[in-house]
């Protein structure tokens, strides 16, 4: 037996206006779960604790909580001394327990077919990514969509695409999908990250109702721009200004000895709308001894299509892609924005290696920027940090040129999944969200690596947003100013 303190939260909506922490000592046995403390703290020291559970085997969903911070299974998350057990982020009805009758009701009913036959091996196979739901609503509770739009929540997109695949359904459901607000996730994979089954919800169900939503012409107007857009020039971003593309060489040498070589998919952000950004990066680059090399021939990833639904032409980008860098003999390319990256790594077969900018940066190790005197925080963008599992190298990088470095809570800022282009209101309402965590922080800047990221937080904040390449790059003109002032004055 072990002895450990918890800390629970406790609310009575007859007694309390708000939720409040208990601490509780126990003794459980070695391995026990985060449910059996709970059970011994019912039995032994407060009988009026609720929370729900039913199989105690990770099959029922109804246990589901937050433990730190994370939604977990209490009958599977083993218990550890000092943890905080707190409600999922639903209505708390009391203690532990939340309102899941709100969402559980208006899930999809199964609609059988009259006479239907059982599905084929290979419709089985398509369904089980989907059926292993056990409506835990761990999703729906961390899903940023749910928090500003009128959105049923990951559970019920699951539900939708498992009735869609199967052949016994009667129904074609699309546009009550549509209506429950399939076009309101952001893609930020928050809810595949907490979903105890691993279930690939974005991926696996809304993506592919958004493909089902766009062969029955359903797709919203301004994603269909954006496709056609991709389809006549390549790019999925207007040009209105000299592109970067336009504007470097093929082939870009370091100041100094070549260190390393990697090629550079720009991405349609940095080429159209940021190119200043990128030119930053080149300038970070050239210092560090790497050479880059750069086709002029590469296109759209297709990311934007991708999350939308509009996959036609993606097989010809990924032909065209895939080229550019092959015949150039590159092994390793380097991307800058967080959705090409993360689309380059997950939605292609690549035959070279995929790594992100603070990848490289970190890899090959830089020389040290002067610190800027600024204390600054770090915006994870969706697709870097849950689409590619990178955190730690932005922040190495990040504390090489900062007085002070601040974290804030890890959110979807709202550009992502065609949500900033399809639905500006509700992109513009989790940007101010993120305002307000940035302004908890009293940074003097935010920074970043990702374009959408970058342009929408600048729409949403006072604050400056730099990308983290920018900001290096900064570190590294005070540190020449210092030393041109110091050599002045010998
Ligand atoms: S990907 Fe993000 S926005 Fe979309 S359903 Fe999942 S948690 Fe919600
Ligand atoms: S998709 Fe995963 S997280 Fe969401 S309700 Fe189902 S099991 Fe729970
Ligand atoms: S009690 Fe059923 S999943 Fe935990």
């Amino acid at each position: 037996m072990k002895e450990m303190t918890v800390r629970v939260s406790r609310f009575d909506p007859e007694n309390d206006t708000e939720p409040h922490f208990e601490t509780y000592t126990v003794s459980v046995h070695e391995g026990a779960r985060v449910l059996h403390v709970l059970h011994v703290i019912h039995d032994t020291l407060d009988p009026t604790l609720s929370y729900r559970y039913c199989c105690e085997a990770g099959q029922c969903g109804s246990c589901s909580l937050r433990v730190n911070g994370e939604p977990v299974l209490a009958c599977m998350q083993e218990a550890k001394d000092g943890m905080t057990i707190e409600p999922l982020n639903l209505p708390v009805v009391r203690d532990l327990t939340v309102e899941m009758e709100d969402v559980l009701a208006r899930l999809a009913p199964f609609p059988a077919r009259e006479e239907a036959g059982l599905p084929t091996k290979e419709e089985i196979e398509a369904m089980k990514p989907l059926r292993d739901c056990i409506e835990c609503l761990s999703c729906v509770s961390e899903c940023p969509a749910v928090d500003v739009a009128s959105f049923l929540g990951p559970t019920a997109m699951c539900q939708e695409m498992r009735i869609a695949l199967d052949p016994r359904a009667d129904q074609n459901r699309i546009r009550n999908a549509i209506e429950e607000g399939l076009f309101t996730c952001t893609t930020c994979q928050r809810c595949r990250d907490v979903c105890p089954k691993n279930i690939e919800i974005p991926g696996k169900a809304i993506e592919k109702l958004r493909e089902i939503a766009n062969r029955q012409g359903l797709t919203l107007p301004r994603h269909q721009d954006v496709a056609r857009l991709v389809e006549d020039t390549g790019r999925s971003v207007d040009r209105t200004k000299p592109t970067f593309l336009e504007q470097v060489p093929e082939v870009i040498e370091p100041d100094g000895p070549v260190r390393g070589e990697v090629g550079f998919f720009v991405g349609c952000m940095y080429n159209g709308r940021l190119p200043e950004t990128a030119l930053d990066m080149i300038e970070v680059m050239k210092r560090n001894g790497i050479r880059l090399i750069i086709p002029h021939d590469q296109v759209c990833c297709g990311s934007p299509l991708i999350r939308t639904g509009q996959t036609r032409i993606l097989p010809a980008l990924k032909k065209r892609n895939i080229e550019a860098f092959t015949r150039r003999g590159i092994t390793t390319v380097m991307t800058m924005c967080a959705g090409c990256g993360s689309t380059l790594k997950n939605d292609y077969d690549t035959p070279y290696t995929i790594k992100d900018v603070t990848e490289i940066l970190t890899e090959y190790g830089i020389e040290p920027p002067a610190a800027l005197d600024i204390r600054a925080t770090y915006h994870d963008p969706c697709h870097l940090l849950r689409g590619q599992g990178i955190s730690r190298e932005p922040r190495e990088l990040l504390k090489t040129v900062v007085r002070e470095f601040v974290e804030m809570p890890s959110r979807c800022c709202g550009a992502g999944g065609g949500v900033r282009s399809g639905l500006p209101d509700q992109a513009a309402a989790l940007g101010r969200q993120r305002d307000d965590e940035i302004k908890k922080t009293h940074a003097d800047v935010v920074v970043t690596v990702c374009p959408f990221c970058e342009f929408h937080i600048a729409d949403s904040t006072d604050r400056p947003v730099k990308n983290i390449c920018t900001l290096l790059l900064e570190g590294y003109r005070e540190k020449d100013r210092k030393k041109g002032v110091k050599k002045e004055s010998e």
